[in-house]
């Protein structure tokens, strides 16, 4: 099975490798996301089992995980498969390890300074109100599939300074749709198989974001257009600075990487807050507090950071479902984990989805924002892990949540809206409803 020394290891944790060749996979495909519940109250907190051709170890339990996330460049380094690791490219921040990862980070974390925050908070705002403006104005929307484009949207003027809805970013739009598409699948390169389009929408994309990249560096002025995240980091000067190879291939990472992720949060939101009610009248509350329930008013980031009801609201979502279920790591050299060897080469993943759900959360399947107001300084690190931790947190974190703290605020000041959905969901490549989401707004008198 494996691509490292197994057989030397003879206290691997408890679990199943499954069948020859296919290990657990047609178990995994048929039980979903219940796979690793079962085995968890099976086989304890760390178990292996074997999917889609390599071994794995399912990792949970606050001293393990832990010891993941401190084990950065140490123990583990990050795990991607081989169609996203050739589609991201090998100077993309989550491919990168060691120090190319350590000096690219902290050059992208000067792209969510407080001063592009605000930047970006003002943009956030305009993109919301803008979209739910036009979802009053339809029948009927795929909520999912609305949120993706909004998230999209907000992405690419945020951090590559592309506006969209004109007839010349149609075809970039279609090309990012083949990019995502074809990220996860095979990795042979034979024509017509996805890694051939997945690679050929790559190309233009990164094409295009050149082309901006050259123009930025070109310009003179100091105005709204260079604000974006890319702007900021083509016109650095610095023995920091990235050269421009690298940061074509960071601006497809930050297109890609908080999309579908921000749209499952957000989707996540329109559901909870449509089932429970006395959650919208208490963020009403709230605004009417802090004197922001007029239309029309701007939000800054420190109002935002003060509205902790609307912040519980997001919390809760990101903890009932998280968009990411798992963070993936590969061992770099054999070590011990709660007691068991884990062998060099293996794949790990620790589980944020399973981790979300533990008795640590009184009634964890319940969607209760409350839980996170209660004044007990309860040390969530290692129970609560939407965006993971350690070396490699998700780098759009505040991103993201001021994001969806301005989407609750401006759902619930403008807007009624109706769910027509069956409400089955698919767990993958992030939790959404199967049916997108059908959902009829109408704007508030
Ligand atoms: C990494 C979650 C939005 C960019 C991650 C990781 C998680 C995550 C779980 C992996 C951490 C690990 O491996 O331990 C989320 C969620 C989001 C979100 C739930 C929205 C609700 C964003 C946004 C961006 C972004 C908006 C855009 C800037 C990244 C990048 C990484 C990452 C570049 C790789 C970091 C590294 O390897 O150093 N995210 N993310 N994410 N995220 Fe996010």
């Amino acid at each position: 099975f494996a691509p490292g020394p197994q057989n030397r290891h003879s206290n691997l944790p408890p679990g199943s490798m499954g069948l020859p060749i296919i290990g657990e996979t047609l178990t995994f495909i048929l039980q979903g996301t219940k796979f690793f519940e079962f085995r968890y109250k099976k086989y304890g907190p760390v178990f292996k089992t074997h999917l889609f051709g390599t071994p794995v170890i399912r990792v949970m339990g606050e001293d393990n995980i832990k010891r993941i996330l401190q084990g950065e460049n140490d123990v583990v380094t990050s795990y991607w498969p081989a169609s996203v690791r050739m589609m991201l490219g090998d100077k993309a921040l989550s491919v990168s390890t060691g120090d190319d990862h350590r000096r690219r980070r902290k050059a992208i974390m000067k792209t969510f300074s407080h001063h592009s925050m605000s930047f970006y908070t003002k943009l956030m705002q305009q993109v919301v109100k803008t979209t739910l403006a036009l979802w009053c104005e339809k029948d009927s929307i795929l909520g999912f599939l609305e949120c993706k484009s909004m998230a999209f949207d907000l992405a690419a003027q945020a951090f590559v300074g592309i506006r969209l809805h004109s007839a010349q970013t149609t075809e970039l739009v279609r090309q990012y749709d083949t990019f995502v598409k074809n990220l996860f699948c095979l990795p042979f390169q034979f024509p017509g198989m996805g890694l051939v389009k997945g690679m050929a929408a790559r190309k233009f994309l990164l094409q295009k974001i050149e082309e901006c990249l050259v123009k930025k560096k070109e310009s003179t002025g100091d105005d709204q257009d260079l604000q974006d995240a890319m702007s900021l980091l083509v016109r650095e000067q610095d023995e920091e600075a990235l050269d421009l190879d690298t940061l074509k291939e960071i601006g497809l990472e930050l297109l890609f990487a908080g999309h579908s992720t921000t749209a499952s949060a957000a989707t996540s939101l329109l559901i909870h807050l449509h089932d429970n009610r006395h959650v919208v009248e208490k963020i009403l509350e709230e605004l009417d507090q802090f004197g922001l329930s007029e239309s029309g008013q701007e939000l800054n980031m420190d109002m935002l950071r003060k509205l902790t009801y609307v912040n519980a609201v997001v919390k809760e979502a990101l903890r009932v479902a998280p968009p990411v279920g798992a963070g993936f790591r590969t061992a770099l050299k054999s070590f011990t984990l709660n007691g068991y060897s884990i062998p060099e080469g293996w794949m790990i993943a620790y589980s944020i989805r399973e981790t979300h759900k533990t008795d640590f959360f009184t009634d964890p399947e319940t969607f209760e924002p409350s839980r996170w107001l209660t004044g007990d300084e309860l040390d969530t690190k290692y129970h609560f892990l939407p965006f993971g931790g350690g070396a490699r947190v998700c780098i759009g974190k505040e991103f993201a949540q001021m994001f969806l703290r301005i989407f609750v605020v401006e759902l619930v000041k403008s807007c009624h809206w109706q769910i027509k959905s069956n409400r089955k969901m698919v767990m993958f490549p992030v939790p959404y409803p199967a049916d997108n989401l059908p959902v009829v707004f109408t704007a508030k008198q």
